[in-house]
Formats: structure tokens, sequence, C-alpha cells
């Protein structure tokens, strides 16, 4: 009999983690210990209450407001670190997290402010924690070219072992992605790696000028690739990975019913390298442990299929080759040790 995995065993497994922003992995606790120092007026008086959302529309509403109490440097350093701390209890090893500082900048906050918290944050936590990340800045679609522009050349003068790449967030609908060319040309030219967040509630053809136009190497989300088997074959074929977000899909995207419905399953039968993510854990109540236990209740998959995704992180992430090799050899002990723990047969 193929061996599943309990609900503790799976939060246990080494994981990687390359889809989670910063800013909606806080906790709500935090956030209002941070409005109240700062006298930002919540529209809850139960900070529990403050992640509630249908739409994504919605949820970027409830991004800004956290976003307004994020005023420090020291701000951005709890948040950051707290994220990881909670990453490393759901079992995350590696964990590449965006950070969007176009949320703070339009509030007075400058982007410096915002790395040097983010910075500190991350270095504390590679001291403290059992858990190794580095940052990606995502700049702000709507925002338009020109600040995409001023974040490429912001994160390109940043230590590329800290700030490893360039993506973008928010919106798709009414945003012509082609406009970021230049951005994402001159991150290239910085040496920085590439993604975006297309194909979510966006088309298919999102995805396509990512990969074709922008030099994008990895795609977050890509809920709608599936739409065009040619994207598709190319996907496969370059093994782009995806980093698939099934319950934020559901709960923030809103674009599928149930994670049982989520074309997740699918695009791993054709071979595509997709991952598997939370995307806002504390502002979903829902971290990558959950994600882990729903994918494989919705999907009926093994505890073998579940060490293969966890393993397919490894391989989609920015980390350095030696890097890739020594967390491929500690997860498969890793995963042998659990195994035996639990009194499961070795992996097949
Ligand atoms: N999509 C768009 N914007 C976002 C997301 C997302 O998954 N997470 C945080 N901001
Ligand atoms: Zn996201």
């Amino acid at each position: 009999m193929v061996p599943h995995a309990s609900d503790q065993h799976l939060r246990r497994l080494p994981k990687v983690e390359l889809h989670c922003h910063v800013e909606g992995a806080s906790r709500a606790t935090t956030i209002k210990a941070l409005a109240d120092r700062h006298g930002v007026a919540l529209p809850v008086s139960d900070p529990a209450d403050l992640y509630d959302f249908s739409s994504l529309n919605q949820f970027l509403g409830i991004y800004d407001i956290i976003c307004a109490c994020l005023r420090t440097a020291d701000d951005f350093r709890r948040i950051t670190y707290e994220a990881l701390e909670d990453g490393a209890n759901a079992g995350v090893r590696y964990r590449e997290m965006f950070f969007s500082p176009g949320f703070v900048i339009r509030l007075g906050v400058p982007v410096a402010t915002v790395w040097e918290g983010v910075r500190a944050g991350l270095l504390e936590a590679r001291h403290d924690l059992d858990i190794h990340a580095r940052m990606i800045l995502d700049f702000d679609k709507p925002t338009g070219p020109a600040h995409a522009m001023e974040m490429a050349a912001f994160a390109g003068a940043q230590d590329r072992d800290l700030l490893v790449g360039i993506g973008a967030d928010s919106v798709e609908r009414d945003i012509d992605h082609r406009s970021f060319a230049a951005a994402f040309a001159e991150a290239g030219r910085l040496g920085l790696r590439r993604t975006i967040h297309a194909g979510e509630d966006g088309p298919a053809d999102n995805i396509a000028v990512a990969v074709h136009e922008l030099g994008c190497e990895r795609i977050d989300h890509g809920f709608r690739l599936l739409d065009d088997p040619d994207l598709t074959a190319e996907v496969i074929d370059r093994q782009i990975p995806l980093t698939v977000c099934p319950t934020s899909n559901v709960v923030i995207g809103n674009v599928v019913a149930d994670v049982a419905s989520h074309p997740l399953a699918r695009q791993r039968e054709l071979g595509v390298l997709a991952t598997v993510n939370s995307d806002d854990p504390g502002m979903m109540r829902f971290d990558i442990a959950d994600e882990y236990v729903a994918v494989a209740q919705a999907f009926d998959y093994s505890l073998d299929d579940m060490e293969t995704i966890s393993l397919a992180g490894i391989e989609a992430s920015w980390a350095p080759d030696d890097e890739k090799s020594a967390l491929r050899h500690r997860f498969v002990a890793e995963f042998d040790a659990l195994r035996q723990e639990y009194g499961l047969p070795t992996r097949g």
C-alpha cells in the first residue's frame, strides 16, 4: 500500500516556499500592536477580524490597511522575522519571500527604510532559526513602469545573496504587462532573477508575455497556463517553474471553487514544474503546512507525491547549485527519518 502521511507528518516535512509575501504573512496581533503604536485607526476592534475578504480587490484593500501600519525599519524587521519564524514552524527550511514597497512608498516611507528593516529581519532569522531565506522585491503593477524601473535599480544595488530577484504583484486587470519590459530588462542587466504574478485572475496571455517578452524565469500562480496548449508545452520543455498557491486561488483570487478543482494535479501530470505555496499565510490564517494537507487530501496524494512536491521547490528555487544539492541531501535524510518515526516504509 502506498503510504499517506498524517497532518502532523506533513507539517514536519521539510519544505521550500517560493511564493509568500512578507506583508501578507504578518500576524494580525502584530499589525494591531503597530497600528496602536503609530495611532492608525483599524476598521475592526478584534485583530482576528482584520483578515476578512472574498476577492482579490477586497484582499488588496486589506493589504493597504496592513501597510498603513508599517512605518519604520523596525516594523519591517519585526514582520520579516516573525514571518520566517512562522515559516520555520510550518517546516519551511528555505524560502524566497516577496516584499512590496509600493504600498508604503505612496504613504511616504522610502524603499531604503523598508529594505533596512527587511534585511535586518532576514539576517536575524538566518542567525536564530532553521530557515534560510532570500528576498524578492515585488513592484506594484498599478503604480506603473516608472515605479517598476525605480524598484529594479534599487534592488540591483543591494547584496544579491539577500535580495535575489524582482517580481510584480497586485491586479492583472487593466494592466499592460508589456509596459514593464524595460524594467525587467534592466533587472536582468543588473543580474537579478525575474518572476511575476501572471495568469492568476488574468489570461494565459499574461504568462506568455512574461516568458517571451519580460525574460521571467518563473511564474507566480500561472493558474490559467493550461488554457494555452502551446505555451504549456514550452513551459514544460523549458521547465519554467510555477509557484502555485491553491488555497489562495480559492479564497483570494476566487478563481476556483475548491482545491480539488484546481489545475495543479493536471499541471503535474503533464510535467509542469509546479511548486506548492501559501501566498499570504497570515492573512489567510493558512500556512504552507495546511496547504500540503489540503493538496494531499484534494488529490489523494501519497507521501511520495508530497515529498516529490517538496523537492520540486528546491529545483525551482534560485539558490546556488551547491546549496540546492545540500538541501536535497538534507531533505531526503529528513524524509527517511520522519518515515521511520511514523512507522512508514522508506521512500520508493
Ligand atoms: N496576487 C496579487 N497580489 C498579491 C498577491 C497575490 O497573490 N499576494 C499579495 N499581493
Ligand atoms: Zn502572491
